[in-house]
């Protein structure tokens, strides 16, 4: 559980901000630098996505998906997290919480109903499946406004440094998308 958890709590936790309750047991303070995505095939699966200052300390990020194809055991979906410490994008390097591509539809009974949508909550109108998933999952444009999580779950203790989430979401061949998140994290002073 360790193992699967942490990647995909950092991988949430990479969309959002810092609550304050959070923000007091942690070390890390961290700022949002960048939300997008890339897809080789807009009429299948296309994103617009922008970070939003909510208050002083506080960002969210708003937008809408486009989904157009099946859900289906073709679709696969991979988690990579990357950290620079100084930002150079040739200083990226993959860390282990990455994980490796597994199939869409095992995920939207664990990780996305139990930790994507109860992160977002009501920001969103992207499919709730709070008894589990029923079949199909819609084609849709589903909309984000301002968007926060709360970042339950992550690590007390982090290296400071540039922070990179990457969504990579495939159904080959016709599509592949890659929605991609940088942060930077640093120690709080106290
Ligand atoms: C979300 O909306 C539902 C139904 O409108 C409401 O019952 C719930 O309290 C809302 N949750 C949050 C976190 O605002
Ligand atoms: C995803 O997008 C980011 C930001 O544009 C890029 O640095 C990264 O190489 C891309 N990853 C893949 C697997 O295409």
């Amino acid at each position: 559980m360790f193992f699967i958890n942490v990647p995909l709590l950092s991988f949430v936790y990479l969309f959002g901000t810092l609550y304050d309750e959070c923000a007091a047991r942690t070390n890390w303070e961290a700022t949002p630098l960048s939300i997008g995505g890339t897809s080789t095939n807009p009429s299948a699966m296309d994103m617009d996505l922008r970070l939003e200052r909510i208050s002083r300390s506080e960002f969210g990020f708003s937008g809408t998906f486009f989904w157009n194809i099946d859900m289906d055991d073709n679709v696969m979906v991979e988690m990579r997290i990357l950290n620079s410490y100084s930002g150079n994008e040739a200083d990226y390097k993959l860390t282990p919480y990455s994980i490796q591509p597994q199939k869409f539809i095992d995920y939207i009974n664990t990780f996305y109903k139990d930790m994507l949508i109860p992160n977002l909550g009501n920001c969103t109108d992207m499919p709730r499946y709070d008894d589990g998933y029923v079949p199909p999952w819609p084609k849709a444009t589903f909309s984000f406004t301002r968007c926060s999580l709360n970042g339950k779950g992550l690590p007390d203790i982090l290296a400071e440094g540039f922070y990179r989430g990457e969504a990579i979401i495939t159904a080959l061949p016709t599509v592949a998308v890659n929605i991609s998140v940088t942060l930077r994290i640093k120690t709080k002073m106290f």
